[in-house]
């Protein structure tokens, strides 16, 4: 088969490239100041493991995903398009350290960036709960909690 015709999911490298670019991306996540507060009820290794299973299925690899539809799993969270911006930033930096070569790497984030509408939201009026007591999570940038000191 011919290069052109290859699924992203081939030409980055298949699962084990999937694993090990989400397993640096959720270490950041994970020990960031902000971003951490979003997962602090959800352990690491879940999140990696359904991010991969989610992004097989969009880059054109076998369909194994069981979970939620993005709009639907974070529809209890305020992402504002600075969040968005964050996570964006620290794929980038993430496909950087892993070695993925720029065309790649310009074609993963380009399919992330596919979700900002779904997900991205003005205010907490924006969001909605899947069940009665589903916390909604909306934390300030850290900054917030030091400009009036
Ligand atoms: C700033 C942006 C984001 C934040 C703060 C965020 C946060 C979260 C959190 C807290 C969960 C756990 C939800 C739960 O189990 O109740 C989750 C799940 C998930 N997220 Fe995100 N997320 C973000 C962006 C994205 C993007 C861009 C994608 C896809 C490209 C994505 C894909 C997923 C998937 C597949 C799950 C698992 C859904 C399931 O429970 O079945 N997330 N996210």
């Amino acid at each position: 088969m011919a290069a052109i015709d290859k699924s992203l999911y081939e030409r980055v490298g298949g699962k084990a490239t999937l694993a090990r670019v989400h397993q640096t991306l959720y270490n950041k996540i994970y020990s960031h100041p902000w971003m951490k507060l979003y997962f602090e009820q959800k352990p690491q290794h879940v999140l990696e493991n359904q991010q991969t299973d989610f992004m097989t299925m969009l880059m054109g690899g076998p369909n194994q995903y069981a979970g939620k539809t993005p709009k639907f799993a974070h529809q209890h969270i305020v992402i504002t398009n600075e969040l968005f911006e964050l996570r964006q930033q620290l794929l980038a930096e993430s496909l950087t350290e892993e070695n993925i070569p720029t065309t790649l790497k310009q074609e993963w984030l380009a399919a992330d960036e596919t979700f900002r509408r779904a997900l991205v939201k003005n205010s907490i009026q924006d969001c909605e709960v899947a069940y009665a007591n589903q916390e909604i999570l909306n934390f300030k940038p850290p900054r917030a909690y030091t400009q009036s000191d």
